[in-house]
């Protein structure tokens, strides 16, 4: 998936440049699993068949990829990160993974699916063309069942960065939001734009506690917010994830245990032939 410049979250088809490892894959792996572990009902979503070609786009270190394949799917799973991907085929020997920008990848042939979980929102210098490769990739009747990070995910903690960091003196506009988090109506419009049908839909709140980080939204920003870290003042970093943590811990750890606002745009998408 397309993560971040430093570390990101959930793999990122256009994160990083080919060469470039951008990610603890094994910390991504050791505290952050619940980023696969919320997404099984994904896979039933996606109900792979035996036989059925199958791309998981933003694969991370593979852990859905082997979930798609033990239904018997010819599964590729694609990152743009290449730590996550070394680590996915260390994990996972036996399945297929390729280092691709969301935007570029190319598979042989057509695929019945396209899946990705919570690597959209990593994509976000251009999400058409990140639909377009997906259309590319899929035969017509083919399904795109997808996850991301829809419209006011982690608000409150983003809204937290940015007063930490304008009382060190640094304007948002020095700091570049990592994410893209659309919108229902935008992002069904540019599915439409880009070849597909959406035939479910679905905007809710996922509260995600961070119960396998000891240090709480501390460990959640510097896995996940070098966007934001960067932007501070020389030395000043301890100091902005200390204000942070402050500022969200009422509403986010109410009773010692950190539960993060995630917001889910989940949908099935068939491609359809261009009009
Ligand atoms: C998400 O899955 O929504 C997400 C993960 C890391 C950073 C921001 C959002």
């Amino acid at each position: 998936m397309n993560r971040p410049s430093a570390k990101g979250g959930a793999a990122g088809a256009d994160a990083g440049k080919a060469g470039e490892a951008t990610w603890d894959a094994g910390l991504y792996d050791r505290s952050f699993g619940f980023v696969s572990d919320f997404a099984t009902d994904m896979v039933d979503l996606l109900a792979p068949k035996p036989g059925e070609r199958i791309v998981d786009l933003g694969c991370g270190t593979g852990k859905l990829t082997a979930a798609i394949a033990a239904h018997g799917a010819d599964v590729i799973g694609i990152d743009g990160d290449e730590a996550m991907v070394e680590r996915a085929r260390a994990l996972h020997p036996h399945l297929a993974f390729q280092h691709a920008d969301g935007r570029n990848f190319a598979i042989e042939g057509h695929a019945d699916a396209v899946f990705s979980n919570a690597a959209l929102h990593w994509m976000k210098e251009d999400p058409p063309g990140v639909i377009a490769c997906v259309a590319r990739a899929l035969r017509l009747g083919g399904r795109f069942v997808a996850e991301m990070g829809a419209h006011r995910n982690v608000r409150i903690i983003t809204d937290a960065l940015y007063q930490a960091l304008a009382e060190e003196g640094v304007p948002a506009e020095a700091i570049d939001f990592p994410w893209y988090f659309p919108r229902t109506s935008r992002y069904v419009g540019l599915l439409e734009d880009g070849g597909f049908d959406v035939t479910q839909l679905r905007y809710f709140a996922r509260p995600t506690p961070l119960d396998d980080c000891p240090n709480g939204l501390a460990d959640w920003i510097d896995m996940f917010g070098r966007n934001f870290t960067e932007a501070a003042p020389p030395g000043r970093v301890p100091a902005v994830i200390d204000r942070t943590v402050a500022l969200t811990r009422d509403r986010l750890c109410p009773d010692g245990r950190w539960v993060t606002d995630y917001t889910r745009l989940r949908f099935v998408a068939i491609r359809v032939a261009d009009e």
